[in-house]
């Protein structure tokens, strides 16, 4: 940790969250999603956008596979490293909905102590959390990407599911299993528990 003795923030000469959710017109939250690869995160984060960029909200969406390439390209698939790549989306998140930005996040975010750190960061308030439980046995016979095939054959090492753990969320605010329900299902069910959240 840096010595933060000489840094002075200016927060309460920046203009309030407040001011910018009324330009707005919408309340900022942060959608987080979590769950295994292939449970269906980033196809709902997508389509969740877009529904609610069709109602006039402003969202912004911040994926793995995208961040991974880019903020977070230093950072690999340890413990250690999944908890760097976290605090920082959750950090960068509490940027956005200080600008009154309604962020959509579609992380594994694969334990309890990555989740609770995110929740600490960005605010118990701002945080709702999707958990989607699709089970690993469909994640695994879905394999868009390819690469349960290559954690089972051992070619990627700390897969989530695999050889690296997942823990469900105890009390998410919204859980879906994606092989159940169509995905316009899943993000009606989405959209009747956020709308009044982030309308005025
Ligand atoms: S997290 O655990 O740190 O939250 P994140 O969501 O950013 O993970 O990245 C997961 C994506 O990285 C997966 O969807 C997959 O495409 C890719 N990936 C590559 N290696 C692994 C691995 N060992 N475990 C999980 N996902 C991996």
């Amino acid at each position: 940790m840096k010595d933060t003795n000489n840094i002075f923030p200016v927060f309460d000469e920046l203009l309030q969250r407040e001011h910018k959710e009324q330009l707005l017109n919408q309340r900022a939250k942060v959608i987080w999603f979590t769950g295994l690869s292939g449970s269906g995160k980033t196809t709902l984060a997508r389509e969740l956008e877009k529904q609610l960029f069709g109602k006039g909200f402003l969202t912004q969406v911040l994926d793995g596979d995208n961040i991974r390439i880019g903020i977070n390209n230093n950072l690999g698939f340890t413990d250690d490293d999944r908890t760097e790549n976290i605090r920082r989306i959750a950090e960068v998140s509490k940027l956005l909905i200080n600008s009154g930005v309604i962020t959509i996040n579609s992380f594994i975010s694969p334990t309890d102590k990555i989740r609770n750190m995110a929740i600490n960061i960005i605010g118990k308030d701002d945080f709702i959390e999707i958990f989607l439980s699709t089970p690993l046995a469909i994640c695994e016979e879905r394999d868009v990407k390819g690469l349960y095939k290559k954690a089972r054959l051992g070619l990627i090492k700390n897969f989530t599911g695999i050889d690296a753990p997942f823990e469900s969320p105890v009390n998410p605010d919204i859980q879906i299993d994606t092989s159940l329900i169509s995905i316009d299902e899943c993000v009606k069910i989405i959209l009747d528990q956020i709308l009044p959240k982030i309308t005025f």
